[in-house]
């Protein structure tokens, strides 16, 4: 009964992310001013949970009550983590990760597993061990941890990895990636799938809540990662934050980018530190930036909720690490509220009894820039709405040509020669659109289909029915975008694409550029894959190539 539980909720998360994940934790209960921040958060369809420690779990009454009524969802602060579960080769310790399970059973509450893969608090033993042993040591970790709690309702998801980037993007250099290369990030999440296939699968990192180049690395693996059919199903956003460096670019277009990919997000590690000692000025500008937090995840259907890391100034890693810095969370020392729980209640409490019904406003007259045989660049001022505008279609006549969560589009897959006459309409959460704006026209180029372009193909991998190709795309004179069309025997079909946009119509399969790769400098190269099925044995047809 307990796994039928499980296997309902996660289901249902899958398909509709927001509402059915609360009410799955406490069902959705009228808003009111007094009302606990779990319960407006249900009734937004949104988990708000905390990072708890043990210690005072055990020890603390105010503590264990405050965690127990004001949260739906709980993530352990430490002892999930590989130097405490399994400290030891194959010597496995639950004490700590049982009682935080048991706590929030008792209290209705879901909890996330944090975390498997890290380069942090990992024991030595495994650090030093070969490529091969290090892998098997990834497969019977995830096993035996994910599988402890595969069974049990409380545990709906897992970090399966955490922290795999550096700040500019890069894959960190840790002992992961050194004995494995990228590798083990693959490896992880189809461990985690089969060690519990109802478990949403999260990777999760800190600095990618803005848009930056660290979130668009992250962006990027988990769009690769998805076509290649690795078990991605969420985005983690820690959201360790502090004043004085401003609140991050662009949170909630982020988020929804990430959406898009078809991944649910979430906040899963807020708190918002300030330079001490704290005065009322200081407190005021934190609670904008709790609230700013909780509004982008609300105004993000997909976002499933926020966690807070802690909640109570009395515990909290951050004076450790950050000297002279501290006061982070919702509730002070004392277990008093700060401004920074009002912001977090009432922007959750917010517009529970008043549906959105305002659009957003017409945007401004789009302009047409880098006209390319096959795609366009499209720039219009900003719609504004009484809550947020959450992104844009771009039509002609009635066919959607492309979509945005900013205000701006690069339109690919266009034909050349030919005369468009575009138009966008802004959207809000609420599914609110504005009036068309007016038009612009502009006539792609004429363009050979490749342009001056050269493309090479290459088989990446094969099996039985199905292989693995790759294009690398290479000019000679500077583009802003690229067509490739693949001619196969009959019997091949191609339904994935990545770095590229794909229109199948076998037994030709055009692959146009994405909109983050249309622009090859000249002399440069661009490289996109796909994923095929063919009805043949052996080694897989090779395309024409035009
Ligand atoms: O348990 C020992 C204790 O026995 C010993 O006396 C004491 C002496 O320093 O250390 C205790 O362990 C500490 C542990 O927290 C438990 O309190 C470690 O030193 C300390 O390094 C560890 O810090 C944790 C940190 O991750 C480690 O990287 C923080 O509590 C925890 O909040 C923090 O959480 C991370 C997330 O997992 C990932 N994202 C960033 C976030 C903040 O750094």
């Amino acid at each position: 009964m307990s796994s039928l539980r499980k296997a309902i909720s996660a289901g249902a998360i899958a398909l509709l992310p927001l509402v059915t994940a609360a009410v799955a934790i406490l069902p959705a209960t009228p808003a009111h001013a007094s009302a606990s921040l779990r319960e407006h958060a249900a009734a937004r369809g949104k988990f708000i949970g905390a990072a708890v420690a043990t210690s005072p779990l055990a020890n603390e009454t105010s503590y264990r009550n405050i965690a127990a009524t004001e949260f739906n969802q709980i993530t352990a602060e430490n002892v999930m983590k590989w130097d405490t579960t399994e400290p030891s080769q194959n010597q496995f310790n639950w004490t700590g990760a049982d009682a935080v399970v048991d706590f929030a059973t008792q209290n209705n509450q879901q909890v996330h597993g944090h975390t498997l893969v890290w380069h942090n608090q990992t024991p030595n033993w495994v650090q030093n061990l070969s490529a091969t042993d290090m892998r098997s040591a990834i497969q019977n970790h995830i096993a035996k941890v994910v599988g402890r709690y595969a069974a049990n309702p409380t545990v709906v998801s897992w970090d399966v990895v955490n922290e795999v980037f550096d700040d500019n993007g890069n894959m960190r250099n840790s002992f992961w990636y050194q004995k494995l290369g990228d590798t083990y990030i693959a490896d992880a999440f189809r461990a985690a799938r089969a060690a519990d296939p109802d478990a949403r699968l999260c990777i999760n990192d800190y600095n990618v809540e803005g848009v930056n180049a660290k979130s668009t690395a992250m962006y990027n693996l988990v769009r690769t990662l998805r076509a290649q059919n690795v078990p991605v199903d969420c985005v983690g956003f820690q959201g360790h934050l502090a004043t004085q460096y401003g609140f991050p670019g662009q949170v909630q277009q982020n988020l929804q980018r990430f959406a898009d990919l078809g991944v649910q997000v979430r906040f899963t590690e807020i708190d918002i530190r300030i330079q001490m000692p704290r005065d009322a000025a200081k407190d005021a500008q934190q609670a904008t930036y709790y609230r700013d937090v909780v509004n982008a995840c609300l105004a993000v259907t997909q976002c499933a909720g926020i966690t807070l890391w802690g909640f109570t100034d009395k515990y909290s890693w951050v004076p450790d690490t950050f000297p002279s810095e501290g006061a982070a969370l919702i509730y002070d020392a004392n277990y008093a509220k700060k401004p920074a729980y009002t912001a977090v209640h009432d922007a959750l409490a917010g517009g529970t009894t008043t549906p959105d019904t305002e659009a957003p406003t017409r945007p401004g007259t789009p302009t047409a820039s880098a006209v390319t045989s096959s795609g366009a660049t499209l720039n219009w001022t900003a719609s504004t709405d009484n809550r947020a505008v959450t992104g844009y279609d771009v039509y002609q006549g009635t066919t959607r040509l492309g979509s945005s969560t900013t205000n701006s589009v690069t339109l690919t897959g266009l034909s050349p020669q030919t005369a468009y006459s575009v138009t966008v309409v802004a959207r809000d959460a609420a599914g609110n659109t504005s009036a068309a704006s007016a038009a612009v026209t502009f006539t792609t180029l004429a363009g050979q289909p490749g342009g001056p372009c050269t493309s090479t193909y290459k088989t990446v991998n094969s099996w039985q029915g199905g292989f693995q190709g790759e294009v690398t795309v290479s000019c000679p004179a500077a583009v802003t975008g690229w067509k490739t069309v693949l001619t196969y025997p009959s019997g091949v079909n191609i339904t994935q694409s990545w770095s590229s946009t794909l229109s199948a119509a076998p037994p030709a399969f055009t692959f146009t550029n994405a909109a983050w790769n249309g622009s090859i400098p000249a002399g440069g190269s661009t490289t996109f894959g796909f994923i095929g099925s063919w009805n043949g044995n052996g080694t897989p047809p090779t395309p024409t190539i035009s």
